[in-house]
């Protein structure tokens, strides 16, 4: 946070001092920028937010400086823009492709959940959105995603829209999709896209002729089928309108070329990402259909989520950059949180434990640490208490790393923000239930929350010079933040995205060290309750303990394992209360075990 800025919340907040997060540090001065390339049209996107950045990621940790900007920033930030786009009578889209919902304290502790939330969403200038599958897990949030905000956005947001561009009067015709989601609540209806696409009203909305940009937005992958079977639904009958996607939920920073008139962006997760896409080279209302000498030219750039990158994009510096509505949002989301108790002090972590960054299993893994230590004691059930047990989550239930220091409320929320029960399976052979492991590790299921980042193979970051965090010289945990200042230039480089696209590696605005992943399991197994001697003399039958989350598949792993039909979902009992969420546990072990000396 810039001084001038601490200066003027300061005014604005002082009863409320408490909850401006030292967190919201600026990042490390000096970095070097790519610059946005802007033109005729020019696009801002957002998706797999999962919550809002609120100032809830942790205080002086490593990396989050980095993507420290909360919402109050990007609203200013997307009004400077408007105005950098009117001066120069270019246009400007802001869209948000969905998974908007859980994933931190915000959202997960309002009562419904969300409360807040969509208000905040609904107040940036969002010209397209649609929505994830994180907004359809549940009944009430689905239906509250409707009602406020399907409804708020009805008369100009449907399936599909057609609109006229302010300035340059590009005819633009917009459709929605998720990818084939089936884990919906039953209030809900998903149509796959390639039914879709199939059905007479799509047919004849992009049969339209009078049309110079198809954009098309979903809560998928780049590279799935789905934009693939639209892309070519719409070539067939327009072979050189312009096409332009944007996806989200495999959480990475993507770009991908799908012919000379046609681009797909993806960018990133977790409110880490601004996906900035321009156009230039096309003209509104020229029949591109007929003439194809005209050369679109496409710039992409993944910006980081801080206030110095979104100053340097502008032009602006820590005075000149906020607007009062953006000042007013932080101040807003300061004043929620600190209703909502986010910021209070539940424990202290004893070090720093990743997802990926340590290899697992190993001491600094969080996975390996969730096994050896918080499932075998939390995990439990007075009843069962003595009979041995398998405890089985899946990885991508743990959504962030956790860092050496206080682990507040929020905290909880941002590492373990879903409401999974745990359910159970009574007195299965022991040498049936060894098995399950290797049945996840081999199974396609959603273990991993398609968070393709946290695997190495499908980073697709630049190899040659990562550095690995378990090892590397530059990393001193007693010394945040984490620079690099290379002798031969002036620039600071830190640790962050070095992304490979179709276009090259010129991507990211800001110019990083590529950070070394480790591969994770798509399950991990906590135990407990196993006589001392087990290895000699195994038990007969042991319970397995789960997320309802992975019920499914738990069945059809003791079905594989057994050759038979014999287990069903339907055979499953809860193992604790429902109220006994990994959140809740989570904030149980550290309030009990983990000391609040930080
Ligand atoms: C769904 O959301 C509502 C409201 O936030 C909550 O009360 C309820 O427990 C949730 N249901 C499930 C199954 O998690
Ligand atoms: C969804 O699509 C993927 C491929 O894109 C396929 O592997 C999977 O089986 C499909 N799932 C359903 C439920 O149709
Ligand atoms: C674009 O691709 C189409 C079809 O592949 C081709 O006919 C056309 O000549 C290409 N145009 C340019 C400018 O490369
Ligand atoms: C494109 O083609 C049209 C008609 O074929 C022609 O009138 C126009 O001058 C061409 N434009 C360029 C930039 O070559
Ligand atoms: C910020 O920019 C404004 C306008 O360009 C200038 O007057 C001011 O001195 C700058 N402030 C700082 C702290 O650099
Ligand atoms: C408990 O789990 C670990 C790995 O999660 C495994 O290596 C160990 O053998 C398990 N113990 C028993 C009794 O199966």
């Amino acid at each position: 946070m810039g001084i001038m800025r601490t200066l003027q919340l300061l005014i604005l907040l002082l009863p409320l001092a408490a909850a401006i997060q030292p967190s919201a540090q600026d990042p490390v001065p000096g970095q070097r920028f790519r610059h946005l390339k802007w033109g005729s049209i020019n696009f801002l996107h957002t998706t797999d937010k999962l919550g809002i950045n609120s100032h809830g990621w942790h205080a002086g940790h490593l990396q989050e400086p980095q993507y420290s900007a909360d919402f109050g920033d990007y609203l200013s930030f997307t009004s400077h823009l408007r105005n950098i786009a009117e001066e120069n009578g270019v246009d400007l889209i802001v869209l948000d492709t969905g998974d908007r919902a859980e994933g931190n304290g915000l959202w997960d502790a309002t009562d419904p959940m969300g409360k807040y939330t969509r208000n905040f969403y609904r107040e940036l200038p969002l010209d397209i959105l649609t929505l994830g599958n994180h907004e359809l897990y549940n009944g009430t949030t689905a239906q509250n995603e409707f009602l406020e905000m399907v409804s708020y956005y009805e008369g100009f947001s449907q399936i599909s829209r057609k609109f006229v561009t302010e300035r340059q009067g590009f005819r633009i015709i917009s459709f929605g999709f998720l990818f084939n989601f089936t884990r919906n609540y039953k209030n809900t209806r998903v149509k796959t896209a390639a039914d879709t696409i199939k059905e007479s009203w799509f047919q004849e909305v992009i049969h339209d002729i009078d049309v110079d940009l198809f954009v098309i937005i979903g809560h998928v992958d780049i590279h799935s089928i789905e934009f693939t079977q639209i892309f070519e639904a719409i070539r067939e009958v327009h072979p050189n309108i312009p096409i332009q996607f944007f996806g989200g939920h495999s959480h990475i920073r993507n770009f991908r070329i799908l012919d000379n008139k046609s681009t797909a962006l993806e960018s990133g997760k977790y409110f880490e990402t601004v996906g900035w896409l321009s156009i230039d080279g096309i003209k509104a209302r020229e029949a591109p259909d007929n003439t194809d000498n005209t050369s679109m030219v496409v710039s992409r750039r993944y910006i980081d989520v801080n206030r110095a990158g979104y100053q340097h994009h502008l032009g602006k510096n820590a005075t000149t950059f906020d607007t009062p509505q953006g000042l007013l949002m932080t101040e807003r989301l300061a004043k929620y949180r600190a209703g909502l108790g986010l910021d209070r002090l539940i424990g202290c972590a004893p070090q720093d434990f990743s997802l990926s960054k340590h290899i697992y299993p190993g001491p600094q893994n969080w996975y390996s640490y969730l096994e050896e230590h918080i499932l075998p004691v939390m995990v439990y059930n007075k009843e069962r208490s003595q009979v041995p047990r398998f405890i089985f989550i899946n990885t991508g239930s743990q959504r962030s790393d956790v860092f050496k220091g206080p682990f507040t409320y929020d905290s909880s929320f941002l590492i373990s923000p879903f409401t999974s029960k745990f359910i159970y399976a009574k007195d299965i052979d022991y040498s049936i239930a060894i098995h399950l492991r290797d049945f996840f590790e081999n199974d396609a299921g959603p273990y991993k929350s398609s968070d393709k980042s946290e695997n190495p193979l499908e980073n697709r970051q630049q190899d040659t010079a990562e550095v690995d965090i378990q090892s590397s010289p530059l990393v001193n945990h007693d010394q945040a933040p984490l620079t690099h200042s290379q002798p031969r230039h002036k620039y600071s480089r830190v640790i962050g995205y070095a992304t490979i696209d179709d276009a090259g590696t010129d991507g990211d605005d800001t110019i990083h060290i590529p950070l070394k992943r480790y591969p994770t399991p798509n399950v991990i197994q906590g135990n407990a309750s196993f006589p001392e001697d087990w290895e000699s003399y195994p038990p007969a039958k042991i319970d397995i303990v789960f997320f309802d989350f992975i019920a499914w598949h738990v069945a059809a792993g003791l079905n594989e394992i057994t050759g038979t039909k014999d287990y069903s979902t339907e055979d499953f009992l809860p193992y604790m209360r429902q109220e006994d969420t990994m959140t809740k546990l989570l904030l149980d072990y550290v309030a009990k075990y983990w000391g609040r000396d930080c």
